[in-house]
């Protein structure tokens, strides 16, 4: 589904991301490392919001490398970015529905999709007519997760979606997330390995732009690096 090649990014003189190769086939793959590691910058390579200076990106066969952020979505790559961005003053329904909006095969659906996000979510369909700002951190985190999936995306990206929530909210995204992955591809960076590890299969770490590791979550939580530097025991 997902191939990067040899991707290298660089802001200025700044070299963030060096020669990282990652695939994602229809599977859920967590993004590991530390503050600063490049994370973001690979997704925003993928979505086409920051243009590497050499590798390419294949999405389905294809080279999306150059192609504009609108195009990719409508390829079917959903991104719920880590500065979330709701329309505080429309409702929460008006806000999924923003999230099919300029993707001809999700508007075609939106009833279904609308449906397949309540049930996923329960607490946005009682909430249907609250204004999104009106909705806590946790719920709107919900919401942010229900609207990229209104796009009725093939790839789902979610960059640091537990950041600020409580425990138990957190847990609950990962069962969430852990669901979804029957439907979709799931792509997550996460600073919380250990929740993130029970809702994916694979995993990479990133340290200074480059894949330091990459195996099973299995793998990934017996190997000590990662029990030492992420796990926290
Ligand atoms: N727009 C930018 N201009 C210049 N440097 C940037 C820009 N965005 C990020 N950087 C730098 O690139 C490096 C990687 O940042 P990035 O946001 O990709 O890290 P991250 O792994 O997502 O970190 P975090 O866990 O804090 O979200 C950092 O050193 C950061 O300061
Ligand atoms: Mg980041």
């Amino acid at each position: 589904m997902l191939e990067i090649r040899d991707l290298n990014s660089h802001y200025g003189k700044l070299h963030v991301l060096r020669d990282i190769n990652l695939q994602i086939g229809n599977e859920s793959v967590g993004l590991f490392g530390p503050n600063g590691s490049g994370k973001t910058t690979l997704i925003n390579a993928v979505m086409g919001l920051w243009k590497p200076t050499s590798g390419s990106i294949n999405f389905n066969e294809e080279d999306i490398t150059n192609i504009d952020t609108y195009n990719i979505a409508r390829k079917g790559i959903a991104l719920v970015p880590q500065e979330r961005e709701l329309f505080p003053g429309m409702n929460v329904q008006e806000n999924l529905e923003s999230g099919a909006a300029y993707i001809p095969h999700a508007k075609d659906e939106l009833e279904s999709s609308l449906e397949n996000v309540y049930s996923i979510f329960p607490i946005l369909k009682e909430r249907s007519k609250q204004l999104a700002v009106t909705l806590s951190g946790g719920q709107q985190r919900m919401l942010a997760v229900g609207r990229a999936l209104m796009a009725k995306p093939k790839l789902l990206i979610l960059d640091e979606p537990s950041l600020g929530l409580q425990p138990s909210l957190v847990s609950e995204l990962f069962e969430k997330l852990a669901e979804m992955k029957e439907t979709v591809s799931i792509l997550v960076t996460e600073q919380n390995v250990r929740e993130s590890l029970k809702a994916v299969d694979r995993g990479y770490v990133l340290e200074n732009g480059s894949v330091a590791l990459e195996d099973s979550a299995e793998g990934l939580s017996t190997n000590p690096h990662v029990i030492k530097s992420y796990l926290g025991l």
